[in-house]
């Protein structure tokens, strides 16, 4: 396959390392940007006169068509892989020049691969960011749903995975809404930053030409121009920024993915995973796995990777455009698809997911849950805190020892303990009570997490 620049070669190139150099096996996935790229850069050398108005018009005419061709036929894209082509900036340029000839070589005129690839990036970027908010959006919907399905589900809380105090399943689901509203708001700052233009940065230090570059900035809908043509070329921190958020998203997914997996167990039985996303063993004939959680738990570790990858690859690159910068796009592209398709399948779990209410309460009713109630009970009537919890802790251990639940114990043994205990200990520490006393905004009293749905309704 012709090469952009093969003027300056006499010798042939190797064929392992024309392997080795090429991008097109991945880049082929920025054709839609490298062609609306070139549309727009098109414009701007009409703009500034350096293509007449036929030339201009026999190229949009073409890029159109072009556009139109790899949209729907993949196979002329993956065409190019098996034709040798070097990367995506050459597949449009030689796809163009085959059709229109001598005006097709001028396109390319005051412009670099250097900011085209930058501009490509980032023109793909946006869409995928735009793309994966909507599945933020989408699964804190879902979780809301889930929630509302549910509004008298109490589980226990966990703090070191041991029974801590009891929660609503709604507040439990709504905490991850918490995060996924933050994951997209993460995102929409890294929009930002990669809606930038670097096009008219040439190769590093500005175009010769009169390219305007705010109207290309316009015509591509990008917020404004990058201000610095060496700092554009090079500049990948957009990319990584987006990882980041990736990671969060990841991270939060495998949290829930964690503690999904536990309460599907037997041990556990809060919940149970859908036929949808479950698998069987292929020996033990009883077993159910949650795999999609697994899967999302794992694959966690891609995203990571991704992320250390393209900061390993920046850490030390001399300024301006490096051909390591070439490697920032595998990682960007797994991450984008695992990112993607995680968000798909946790959205299926959790619409999917039965809930043993049942199960849950009972759970969440006993093994001393209630605890940190009879304290503040105490506290209530007017005993030290610091002395409530060490009588508390004494009623404890006594019925762990008795074998016996809190509300097992009689008024008798309670006020053995401490005099304050009344025959209203009993109602105090019942779950309902417990609940209903978290009456604080973002607490798990009922009326507070009906109030946080709305809340959380509006900010979808
Ligand atoms: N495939 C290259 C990349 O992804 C395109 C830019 C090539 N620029 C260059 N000066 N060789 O970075």
């Amino acid at each position: 396959m012709g090469k952009l620049w093969g003027g300056r070669f006499t010798g042939d190139i190797d064929a392992t390392f024309d392997l080795f150099n090429a991008s097109y096996s991945f880049d082929k996935r920025l054709f839609e940007a490298d062609v609306v790229g070139s549309q727009a850069y098109a414009k701007g050398l009409h703009k500034a006169g350096i293509l007449d108005d036929n030339e201009h018009q026999t190229l949009q005419d073409a890029l159109a068509a072009l556009l139109e061709k790899g949209r729907t036929d993949q196979a002329f894209i993956d065409q190019g892989v098996t034709d040798g082509v070097e990367d995506i900036h050459s597949f449009v340029e030689s796809a163009l020049i085959a059709e229109v000839g001598d005006v097709g070589r001028k396109l390319h005129t005051g412009r670099s691969r250097n900011d085209q690839v930058a501009t490509d990036i980032r023109l793909y970027l946006r869409d995928a960011i735009e793309g994966i908010k909507e599945q933020l959006t989408t699964l804190s919907q879902t979780l809301i749903e889930k929630a509302e399905a549910h509004p008298e589900a109490a589980l226990p809380g966990y703090t070191h995975l041991q029974k801590a105090q009891p929660i609503l399943l709604a507040h439990y689901l709504l905490s991850y809404v918490e995060m996924f509203l933050r994951d997209r708001d993460r995102l929409t700052d890294v929009h930002k930053r990669v809606n930038i233009l670097p096009l008219g940065s040439a190769a590093m230090a500005g175009t010769n030409y009169p390219i305007d570059r705010h109207f290309l900035a316009e015509t591509l809908g990008f917020d404004d121009i990058t201000y610095n043509s060496m700092d554009a070329v090079s500049d990948r921190d957009f990319v990584l920024e987006f990882l980041n958020a990736a990671n969060l998203i990841m991270m939060h997914m495998s949290r829930l993915s964690e503690d999904l997996i536990i309460y599907a167990s037997t041990e556990f039985k809060f919940v149970s995973m859908s036929d949808q996303v479950s698998t069987g063993s292929s020996i033990m004939p009883q077993k159910k796995n949650p795999d999609a959680l697994e899967l999302i738990r794992g694959k966690m570790g891609r995203v990571v990777g991704a992320y250390t990858t393209l900061s390993t690859v920046l850490k030390g690159l001399p300024l301006c455009y490096n051909k390591d910068l070439q490697e920032d796009k595998e990682p960007l592209f797994d991450a984008i698809d695992t990112v993607s398709i995680s968000l798909e399948v946790m959205n299926t779990v959790i619409a999917t997911m039965i809930v043993h209410e049942e199960h849950m309460n009972h759970s969440a009713s006993r093994d001393y849950l209630s605890a940190t109630e009879l304290a503040d009970y105490l506290a209530r009537k007017k005993l030290p805190f610091r002395e409530a919890h060490e009588v508390v802790g004494r009623v404890v251990l006594g019925s762990i020892d008795q074998g016996k639940q809190l509300d097992e114990l009689t008024l008798e043994e309670y006020k053995a303990y401490h005099p304050l205990f009344e025959e209203d200990i009993f109602d105090a520490i019942s779950l309902k009570s417990t609940l209903s006393r978290k009456d604080v905004p973002g607490g798990t009293a009922p009326n507070r997490v009906t109030e946080a749905i709305e809340h959380a309704k509006k900010r979808l």
